[in-house]
C-alpha cells in the first residue's frame, strides 16, 4: 500500500491540526502517512499520492508557509501522470467569492499538472463549524481507498 503525503498549508495552526488529526485516523488504520508543513517541490514529486489540506488568508491565497512550494510547481510544472490527489480546503464563505480559494489553486492547479482527481475539492466552512477535523478525518476515511495506489 501507498504511501500519502499531506500538505498542510495554516496560518493560524487549524489546517495544520486537521492534517495531524487525519494523520492519526490513517495510522490507526495501518496506512502510511507523513505531513508536509515546509514542502519543497521534490516532496511533490516523491509523493505516491497527495493530500493538499490548505486554509486561505488575504484575498482568496494560499497560505505564507506553502506560497513558494506552490510558485515553484506553477513555474517548473512538474507532471504528475495520473498521481491521485485530493484537496481539503478550510475557508469563510462571508470572503464571498475567494471562498477557499487557497485550496481551489491547489486543485486547479493539480489538475493542470495531469493528476487524478479522486473527488471534488471538500470545502469546510468556518462559519458553520468549529471544528473542521470533525468533517475532513471522515471524509478523508471515505476517500482513501482512491487515494492509494
Ligand atoms: C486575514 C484572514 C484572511 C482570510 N481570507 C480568507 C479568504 O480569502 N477566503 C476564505 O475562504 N477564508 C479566508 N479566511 C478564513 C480562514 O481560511 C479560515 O478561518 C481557516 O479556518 C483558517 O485556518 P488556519 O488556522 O489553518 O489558517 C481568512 C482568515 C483571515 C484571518
Amino acid at each position: 500500500m501507498s504511501s500519502i503525503s499531506i500538505f498542510a498549508g495554516s496560518v493560524y495552526g487549524n489546517a495544520q491540526h486537521v492534517s495531524e488529526e487525519v494523520q492519526n485516523m490513517l495510522s490507526d488504520k495501518g496506512i502510511q502517512s507523513e505531513v508536509f508543513s515546509d514542502p519543497d517541490e521534490s516532496d511533490f514529486i516523491a509523493a505516491e499520492s497527495i493530500l493538499v489540506i490548505t486554509s486561505t488568508t488575504g484575498q482568496g491565497d494560499v497560505p505564507p508557509n506553502l506560497e513558494l512550494f506552490y510558485s515553484d510547481l506553477r513555474d517548473n510544472f512538474p507532471l504528475m501522470n495520473g498521481k491521485p490527489f485530493a484537496v481539503a480546503a478550510l475557508g469563510d464563505s462571508s470572503y464571498g467569492d475567494s471562498y477557499c480559494g487557497g485550496g481551489r489553486q491547489f486543485y486547479d492547479l493539480m489538475l493542470e499538472l495531469q493528476g487524478k482527481s479522486v473527488a471534488d475539492m471538500f470545502e469546510v466552512d468556518a462559519i458553520e463549524t468549529l471544528s473542521a477535523e470533525d468533517e475532513v478525518v471522515p471524509w478523508v476515511e471515505s476517500i482513501v481507498s482512491e487515494l492509494q495506489v
